[in-house]
């Protein structure tokens, strides 16, 4: 089985990223059941939306150098940058022109970036989930981590894909979620009713994974609660105290139900200490593994062994895909 996953260098990785993508992607690197791992940064993504050039290209190294710190092994995983892999602009066009306009407009994601947009807003950001599903079809992946909030597109894809194996004959794998238990999906900070976002304007919303350490309690301290003072898990009342709840249930590996009762009687003001050295103590070693490996070349080798492998499987794809089509000369 092949799994595979990215994720977009459009900002500093969040502690949402990592408890809802990155943590799942280094445990399941173990399981046998994966005969082939592929994981990539998602850059064509990211410029869905405007991006500082400088800043991109920082951002697509830092977030190889988070993979890699964060406890993704290069021997187990083939790590790539999504551009060095052209076949997956070559294929998402394809799948669009098979897919909808109305399908498209009915993303949620799509309807949530729209609305935040102050200028125009890009045809990518509309035709985003075509490039999505190219990614995974790309390369025949059968399991495809998502978070809660990607599952709609992950839906679009096998829509998608069995359009096209009905329309040119079996061509493509259909993928399967993997969603993680309860509390993948982390909410922003300052806003608990939203989930944390590395675009987020507001740096209060997420702790980064490469905040200063004082930023990060800084952060936690400020974090919007409620006036109740009761630590119980209610996402509708209690929206604030849930995500912190969350967020040290998956640190700890402990259930909610545990954590309320451990925190029965006590204040805001201990669990948000105990949530602060939850996070540190998790993110801390990361760090230190980063900034160790930003610089190196052996991030540059992972990166062309990566590039070789996947286009590789893009390529052998990419040509069954356009004879399928009737594109070019036979090949
Ligand atoms: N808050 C979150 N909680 C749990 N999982 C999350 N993911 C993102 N935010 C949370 C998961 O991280 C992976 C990478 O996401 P992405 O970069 O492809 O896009 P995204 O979901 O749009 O992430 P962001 O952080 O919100 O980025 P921006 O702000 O650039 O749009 C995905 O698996 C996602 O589920």
């Amino acid at each position: 089985m092949r799994f595979l996953s990215g994720i977009q260098p459009s900002g500093n990785i969040t502690l949402g990223n990592y408890i809802g993508a990155i943590r799942n992607f280094v445990k399941l690197q173990d399981n046998k059941d994966f005969t082939d791992f592929l994981v990539f940064v998602a850059d064509m993504h990211a410029i869905t939306v405007p991006q500082d050039k400088t800043k991109l290209r920082a951002n697509i190294r830092s977030l190889v150098a988070l993979y890699l710190a964060c406890g993704l092994d290069p021997k187990k995983v083939h790590i790539f940058i999504q551009s060095e892999v052209h076949e997956h602009a070559e294929l998402a066009w394809v799948l669009e022109c098979n897919g909808y306009i109305g399908e498209l407009e009915r993303m949620t994601q799509f309807k949530d970036k729209k609305a935040k947009q102050t200028e125009g807003v890009s045809v990518g950001l509309l035709t985003y989930p075509s490039l999505m599903a190219a990614d995974i079809l790309l390369y025949d992946a059968d399991v495809v981590p998502v978070g809660q909030d990607q599952k709609q597109h992950l839906e679009l894809t096998r829509n998608l894909a069995e359009r096209f194996n009905n329309k040119y004959g079996e061509t493509f794998i259909i993928p399967e979620p993997f969603i993680s238990k309860d509390g993948a999906k982390i909410m922003s900070l300052q806003d608990p009713t939203k989930k944390m976002s590395k675009s987020d304007p507001n740096p209060k919303g997420y702790v980064a994974l490469l905040d200063d350490i004082n930023v990060i309690k800084n952060k936690i301290k400020s974090a919007v609660t409620d006036s109740e003072g009761t630590i119980r898990y209610d996402v509708e009342n209690k929206p604030g105290v849930s995500n912190l709840l969350t967020i040290l249930s998956v640190i700890k590996g402990k259930d909610i139900k545990t954590l309320e009762k451990e925190y029965e009687g006590k204040n805001y003001q201990a669990f948000k200490e105990d949530v602060i050295e939850a996070v540190i103590s998790e993110i801390k070693p990361i760090q230190d593994r980063y900034n160790e490996l930003i610089n190196s070349k052996e991030l540059d080798q992972v990166l062309d062994e990566g590039r070789d492998y996947a286009s590789f499987l893009a390529r052998k794809k990419l040509t069954k895909v356009y004879n399928k089509v009737g594109l070019g000369r036979k090949r």
